[in-house]
């Protein structure tokens, strides 16, 4: 044959056998029936498409309210919204492995806490850091929050002078990037003090919540466009190459340069910061807890600690300030507890605890406005699974995203998609318990954020502090836009300061 022509003809051979196996695949198929975009059948794609154009969380939602249940995201990738699958996917003790969506987090090779695709190792290495996240070990943090939301306070008082919009979004991550700081290696990193983007990490990370979120839909192409991301970004790198170079930075100068916040005697084992513990732990089994582990730590801590947290208390400050009644309520909680004696100036988390309309809010607005926007993707494990009617088999991605289940009437009642802090204090027992059965901001299970308690206790002292010294307005009466990729972002939420004219005593 013309070797001309030899090219050609295998090329239409080789798609002839693609698409017989294609075919044969999707006649055999148990999930042939499952419902959803047409092209999805075909290729992910169309997933990648949808993600891209920035609104994945709502159209997830039309998506099952279109197809019900089960809904196909792509040719093996589907989304779940079934009242059995919280349990039967992220249940403790279940086989689900994150998918290899997740695998664009970390280095090519490399593990991380949130992208570990290995059930067995992620235990192993989980159990290492997790009682440093515990509320207990939390708690004595305490004072640096205290440091840090009092430096906002200071930045916002300085601002409503200045008597110009500001975008909050930014403000809340400048806030959180600095809590942050602080507990990782008892340093604020300095966003609060300039309110800009230090040392370009807010860009960087930025970068890569996108790189990671498109990328992670095709894997396969991870370790080649890392490398080339990187190669054409210069000596810093870019993405997660470029965070990682400004951990390691921090790591240095924390091991060079003394503490900013000086301890007492009795504090000085609790107040240390999490690198400093990391280090100990290191130098205690450094075969079990090596110097990546110390790395993975603070760079856990640099990826997943700011965007969450600001997203979180955009979020709370966005609702109070759309229901203007529920601000009411919870300015009279304030009042209240003054009142009583149990608000300090700097409030405390455990008085924080006391004040039931105040966690209902924090609730709600987790519940309305969770930070992450896409299915929480796993595989199926060996043997298969039912959902929903269908049978899954072995290695098929199925995932649920929380601003489906969030939104859904079965659990949350008919105006599920109102913001109403009230459904957690007035509904009975029954309705409460079915409702915290599906309430996962925080994902489920054995993969469920780690860095939970940290966002709870900025967003628990912080909130009751800027909502009694400060008067919010929203600029606009429209509706705040936001963009989802993996997190779910507001877009330049602006509103006007004023300081409170309050006096304490009345
Ligand atoms: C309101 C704030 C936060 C929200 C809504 C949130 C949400 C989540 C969710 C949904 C997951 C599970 C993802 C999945 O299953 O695919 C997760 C995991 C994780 N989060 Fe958070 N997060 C928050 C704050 C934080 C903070 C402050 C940190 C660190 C200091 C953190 C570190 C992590 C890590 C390391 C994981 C992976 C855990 C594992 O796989 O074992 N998060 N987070």
């Amino acid at each position: 044959m013309n070797s001309l022509l030899l090219i050609p003809v295998a090329g239409t051979v080789f798609l002839a056998v693609q698409l017989f196996i294609f075919i044969v695949h999707l006649i055999r198929s148990p999930l042939k029936s499952v419902p959803g975009p047409f092209l999805a059948r075909f290729s992910d794609l169309w997933y990648f498409w949808a993600v891209r154009k920035g609104r994945f969380e709502q159209q997830n939602r039309e998506l099952h309210q279109k197809y019900g249940s089960v809904v196909r995201c792509g040719p093996n990738r589907y989304s779940i919204n079934d009242p059995d699958a919280t349990k039967i996917i992220y249940g403790l003790g279940t086989q689900f492995a994150k998918s290899s969506w997740y695998s664009t987090w970390g280095a090519p090779g490399q593990w991380t806490i949130f992208s570990d695709e290995s059930i067995k190792h992620h235990s192993q290495t989980r159990r290492l850091y997790q009682a440093i996240y515990s509320m207990t070990a939390l708690v004595n943090y305490e004072p640096y929050v205290d440091e840090c939301n009092t430096l906002f306070t200071q930045r916002l008082a300085e601002m409503a002078q200045a008597a110009v919009p500001i975008d909050m979004g930014h403000w809340f991550q400048c806030y959180a990037f600095d809590v942050i700081g602080m507990i990782t290696y008892s340093k604020r990193l300095g966003f609060l003090d300039r309110g800009d983007d230090v040392g370009g990490v807010m860009g960087a990370l930025d970068g890569h919540l996108k790189y990671a979120t498109l990328t992670g839909i095709f894997p396969s192409l991870h370790r080649p466009l890392y490398a080339i991301r990187n190669y054409l970004a210069g000596a810093k790198g870019a993405g997660r190459a470029y965070v990682l170079g400004f951990t390691k930075q921090r790591i240095r100068e924390h091991q060079t340069t003394p503490k900013a916040v000086s301890e007492t005697p009795e504090s000085s084992t609790t107040m240390l910061d999490f690198l400093s513990k990391f280090l100990a732990k290191h130098s205690d089994d450094p075969d079990t807890f090596t110097s990546y582990h110390v790395l993975a730590g603070c760079s856990a801590n640099m990826f997943a600690g700011s965007d969450t947290t600001a997203i979180s208390l955009s979020a709370v400050l966005y609702y109070l300030l759309k229901n203007p009644g529920c601000m009411q309520k919870l300015r009279d909680e304030i009042k209240s507890c003054e009142e009583q004696g149990s608000l300090s100036e700097l409030p405390t988390f455990q008085e924080s605890q006391q004040m039931p309309y105040l966690q209902a809010i924090i609730k709600e607005t987790l519940r309305m406005h969770p930070a992450t926007g896409l299915p929480l993707e796993r595989v199926v494990p060996e043997g298969g699974t039912t959902i929903a009617g269908y049978y899954f088999p072995e290695g098929t991605v199925v995932g649920i995203n929380t601003w489906v289940e969030h939104r859904d009437p079965r659990y949350f009642g008919n105006d599920a998609d109102a913001f109403r802090p009230e459904r957690w204090l007035d509904e009975d027992s029954q309705k409460i318990s079915v409702m915290n059965r599906h309430w996962m901001p925080f994902g489920l299970g054995s993969r469920s954020c780690i860095g939970r308690h940290v966002s709870m206790l900025e967003i628990s002292k912080l909130v009751p502090r800027l909502i009694r010294d400060f008067e919010f307005s929203l600029q606009g009466s429209e509706n705040w836009k936001t963009e989802g990729l993996w997190f779910v972002k507001p877009k330049g939420f602006k509103v006007r300061v004023e300081v409170r004219k309050y006096s304490r005593s009345g």
